[in-house]
């Protein structure tokens, strides 16, 4: 939604006075520790539900439990995602349309590089919209939109267990870096929009990117969307157990006799997630998470889950696990931004022609800003997934449904107006403000957006704001509730 008015002129609704149970805006409970893992808990995590025993309640409070999933998932699952290297350089070859990203730790240097493939049909100029297909892609691409072929294999191999560490990612940090390869190439494609980023000439509106990838690249694209904030769509294609599929419901459909992938062989596999998951792969229970907690650090951006019904994948198991965390996107307002469509019987990462409606949607949707129908929950196996059932089998939890649902939406809206200004708060239901100057001059641009923001932190709190991205090209600026 897009307010445009004279005055600034702020406001938020149903901002009451904190209730003794809720951190003080701004603030995060203090992060956990990394620990040998001892609790164990048999149904799925509650994703509402801090590490200190309390209870998210508003959306400020939901954005640090995202922080906190983010490092327990790093911590025991995926291995640690190295920031943002301070030297760093880019260069781009405007002939070849070849980005060249270097980044340096330590004095060591590395430098790959991503070709940019336009627009097919283009109409009228840039900066266009473009999805970064991990390892290729399997989808069909819009002729609309510019494609990044990510040559993930090269930062971090998975050519088995025995390829742990090799790859340009280990050049940097050491072969024995805790990252496994998903969060090698979600360290790297961060890197990639940070070059897009730094080269307006290349063309690319960073607020519009998206990722996919299929199967094992399929897991690495659901990984890559969950780290990185500026992605707007992320669509992982049959990435089963270790993606879509929860550990603990591959477990359970394991115990029933189907050859499905679960923790325990895909550890023995290949070198996706850290050498600290070897110890836990055979005691999944012990996780204070499960994937739909990985997916829910995508929540409230764009999620669209496509799966295949190839018990290896697990239909019941990614179902099951996607279902619940839409309940996270429920609770935040934004259901419809994620979806699941599996139509079954078709071979590995082939895209059946009768899905094609559902993808166009979440493509307009967020890399178009066109409104669509992007509610979708569709599988071959919802007969075999009954949550009472499951939850009786002492599976599934689906109490803590009730718990967040829609108690997160109202308490960040925020409601600004300025001059010249367009605040977009994408309404109550986003934590994200949008801003947008217009018929400003380039040294004004810079001040008004400051004061702006110092504007929402007055109001938010100080710490609570921190500006993510910005659009050289086009002055747009966008700042996040911390
Ligand atoms: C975790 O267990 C390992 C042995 O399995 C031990 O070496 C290590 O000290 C333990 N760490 C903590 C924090 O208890
Ligand atoms: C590439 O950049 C050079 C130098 O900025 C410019 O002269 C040239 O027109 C550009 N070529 C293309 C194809 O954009
Ligand atoms: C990377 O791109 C640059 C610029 O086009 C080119 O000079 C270089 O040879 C490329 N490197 C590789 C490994 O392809
Ligand atoms: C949206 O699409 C779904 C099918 O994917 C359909 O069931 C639903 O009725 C549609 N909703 C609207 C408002 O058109
Ligand atoms: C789920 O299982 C329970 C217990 O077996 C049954 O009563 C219920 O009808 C099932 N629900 C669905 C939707 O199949
Ligand atoms: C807020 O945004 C959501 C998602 O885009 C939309 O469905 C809803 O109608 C919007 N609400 C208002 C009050 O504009």
């Amino acid at each position: 939604m897009k307010f445009f008015a004279p005055i600034l002129l702020c406001a938020i609704p149903s901002l009451a006075a904190p209730s003794a149970s809720e951190d003080v805006r701004g603030s995060c409970p203090d992060l956990p520790t990394k620990k040998n893992l001892t609790t164990s808990i048999t149904t799925l995590p509650d994703p509402f539900l801090f590490s200190n025993g309390k209870r998210v309640s508003s959306q400020h409070q939901w954005n640090c439990r995202q922080k906190e999933i983010s490092q327990l998932i790093q911590d025991y699952e995926l291995g640690a995602k190295p920031a943002r290297p301070t030297d760093f350089s880019v260069a781009w070859d405007n002939v070849s349309k070849v980005l060249v990203v270097a980044p340096a730790v330590d004095g060591k240097k590395i430098s790959f590089n991503v070709t940019i493939k336009y627009p097919s049909t283009t109409t009228g100029a840039g900066p266009f919209p473009a999805i970064i297909a991990i390892g290729g892609a399997s989808i069909p691409l819009p002729a609309s939109v510019a494609s990044i072929t990510f040559v993930n294999d090269e930062i971090a191999s998975q050519y088995g267990i025995q390829s742990r560490g090799k790859g340009l990612f280990y050049d940097l940090y050491g072969s024995d870096a805790s990252a496994g390869a998903m969060i090698a190439w979600a360290w790297a494609t961060s890197r990639i929009i940070d070059a897009l980023e730094m080269t307006p000439d290349a063309q690319i509106d960073t607020s519009k990117i998206a990722v996919t990838g299929c199967s094992r690249n399929g897991k690495g694209a659901l990984v890559v969307g969950a780290f990185d904030k500026r992605i707007a769509l992320t669509i992982p294609q049959e990435s089963g157990t270790g993606g879509a599929g929860c550990w603990r419901l591959a477990d359970d459909t394991y115990s029933q006799g189907i050859n499905i992938q679960t923790a325990h062989e895909l550890v023995g596999e290949n070198s996706w997630c850290s050498k600290d998951f070897d110890a836990y792969a055979t005691s999944i229970n012990l996780l204070p998470f499960d994937h739909h907690m990985l997916a829910g650090l995508v929540a409230p951006r764009g999620l669209l889950v496509i799966e295949n019904n190839i018990n290896w994948l697990g239909p019941q198991s990614t179902y099951g696990c996607m279902k619940t965390a839409n309940k996270i996107w429920q609770a935040l307002g934004a259901q419809d931004n994620m979806g699941f469509t599996e139509i079954g019987v078709h071979s590995h990462c082939r895209f059946p022609a009768e899905q094609q409606s559902i993808l166009s949607a979440y493509i307009s949707q967020f890399l178009f800003d066109t409104p669509s129908n992007t509610s979708v929950m569709a599988t071959t196996v919802a007969s075999s997934f009954n949550e009472t059932k499951s939850k009786r089998r002492g599976v599934h939890n689906p109490e803590f449904y009730n718990v967040g649902m829609g108690k997160l939406t109202s308490s960040f809206a925020v409601h600004c107006f300025r001059t010249n200004t367009v605040l977009d708060t994408e309404n109550s239901t986003s934590v994200r403000a949008t801003l947008q100057l217009k018929d400003i001059d380039t040294q004004g641009q810079g001040r008004l957006v400051e004061n702006l923001g110092n504007d929402l932190r007055t109001l938010v709190g100080a710490d609570a704001l921190e500006e993510r991205s910005t659009q050289e090209r086009t002055g747009k600026r966008r700042w996040g509730l911390t």
